[in-house]
């Protein structure tokens, strides 16, 4: 779908989200031609920088994410569509050369990747100088929130200067290209959907698992905790997207508003059924409370846990979902387990029956169905259960490029199209569900449960699933 002429202006054009995702993800789509000539990309930000800095780090943002694949005509031709303008979001500073800067015509678009401490402050001025016009597009970045009040008041925020219809909120892993293909998989094939309810499927894993510790983000992430940084969004969308009934149309109230009936259709989960875990030392690694530098901390870098959606399809069917840092291996994927064959012909112990879809995301993207087949040779009838593998780098090729999630939802603002995005509603029903948690651990004191680092996590989150007579996939398996 082509794109219009825009005029992206990013707010905290020189912070990190900018030099690792932004502006890489903007050069590759003008890379691959899909940015209208005469569009303008805009940073602004408090530093005292002035032109030529902020070309200098663009240029470096975007050498760090391509290497040498870069070609400089195009990184300079890129370059030249880039603008700055020092801006302070509590003052006057900056803001009548913006408003000189800007074009009537072209689409428009302010991101705001800031801390939403400055969303009303940055909403007001934008306000003050008529700087929103009717189909002008706002994106803001997580974390949206830190409970349900904390969102409420944001969205109340940025209610009271926008249309909701002109509010972007991005949950990057609604942009990558497998969680898309889950939809796809679904919606556009006849062999899955009249099996995907509770009558066929056994139980649904997800799972988010990164080899990164916290990173340089100790001081956000201490107050954070695995539950609101990946479970309230990334895991959530991942399991709408799963359990949702088919929407009409592929638009975005329609899919909005399936996912919104899944959150509210969660039922309360019961302490026994969650694990929180903190990553311990192994050998020279640091532990989690040395990388947040808080020695008491009780933060949880790990979270597995049972849910059910109560509705007609899924009643009896749990789902189980985990992610943590600092584990084995970077391996996210969903997993759709079947139901055992009702009655095998071949005799009770002949082995296979059990049917998986798994839908791979990170680090590679694929599809493995697993299918029940004869054991080969001639030694009567044994069955083994083997996966029809779609890796989609080998069965593409060429056309298997994934685009980064940023570089879709970017254009997907520009484009006007709201489906992958997060409505006001969506992000409140999913705090409603994960405060009473969190609320719960802090009402005991919890202690997560200390996992070695690079491990599959704590030996409880095993024991979650073997209580009732299942098992995780194995991380990095
Ligand atoms: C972010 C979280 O939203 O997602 C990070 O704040 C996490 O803690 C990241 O590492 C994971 O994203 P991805 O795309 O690398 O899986």
């Amino acid at each position: 779908i082509p794109v219009e002429q825009f005029d992206l202006i990013i707010f905290g054009g020189t912070g990190d989200l900018a030099r690792r995702k932004i502006l890489p993800g903007l050069f590759k789509r003008f890379a691959d031609g899909q940015v209208p000539e005469g569009s303008r990309i805009i940073g602004a930000a408090r530093s005292e920088m002035d032109q030529a800095a902020f070309l200098t780090f663009a240029e470096e943002a975007v050498r760090d994410a391509e290497g040498d694949k870069i070609d400089a005509t195009v990184l300079k031709d890129f370059l030249a569509i880039l603008d700055y303008v020092a801006i302070d979001a509590l003052g006057e500073e900056g803001w009548s050369a913006l408003a000189e800067k800007m074009r009537e015509g072209p689409v428009r678009a302010f991101y705001f990747s800031v801390g939403p401490s400055l969303f009303d402050d940055l909403a007001r001025r934008l306000q003050q100088y008529d700087l929103v016009k009717p189909d002008t597009r706002i994106v803001v970045e997580k974390p949206f929130g830190h409970d349900l009040e904390t969102a409420r008041a944001l969205n109340k925020v940025l209610s009271a200067h926008f249309d909701e219809s002109q509010i972007y909120r991005i949950d990057h892993y609604l942009g990558k290209e497998t969680v898309q293909n889950l939809m796809a998989v679904r919606f556009g094939n006849m062999l899955f959907e009249p099996l995907w309810n509770s009558q066929y499927i056994d139980h649904v894993q997800i799972t988010v698992a990164e080899t990164v510790g916290v990173g340089g983000r100790g001081g956000y992430y201490d107050k954070s905790g695995a539950m609101r940084d990946m479970v309230q969004n990334h895991l959530m969308q991942l399991l709408c997207l799963t359990a949702m009934e088919p929407p009409a149309k592929f638009d975005p109230d329609a899919v909005r508003d399936e996912k919104l009936k899944v959150i509210r259709a969660l039922e309360p989960v019961e302490p026994h059924q969650i694990v929180r875990g903190q990553y311990d030392k192994t050998d020279s690694e640091s532990n989690f409370r040395d990388d947040v530098e808080n020695p008491s901390s009780k933060t949880e870098s790990f979270v597995a846990l049972k849910c059910h959606v109560g509705n007609w399809r899924w009643a009896g069917t749990p789902f189980y979902l985990r992610t943590g840092k600092r584990l084995e291996a970077r391996d996210s994927e969903i997993i759709v387990v079947f139901k055992s064959t009702p009655h095998s012909i071949f005799g009770s112990d002949a082995g296979g029956g059990h049917n998986e879809l798994r839908i791979q995301l990170q680090p590679d993207e694929g599809i493995t169905l697993k299918v029940t087949i004869k054991e080969p040779g001639p030694g009567g009838m044994r069955l083994m259960d083997v996966p029809l593998d779609m890796s989609f780098a080998e069965t593409l090729g060429e056309h298997a490029d994934t685009p980064d999630a940023y570089e879709r939802l970017i254009m997907d603002v520009i484009r006007g199209n709201q489906t992958l995005f997060m409505r006001d509603d969506e992000v409140e029903a999913a705090w409603a569900w994960t405060d009473p948690i969190i609320q719960g651990w802090e009402a005991v004191h919890d202690v997560p449960k200390p996992y070695d680092s690079y491990s599959q996590g704590p030996t409880d989150a095993t024991l979650l699933m073997q209580r009732d007579g299942r098992e995780w996939r194995e991380i990095g398996a």
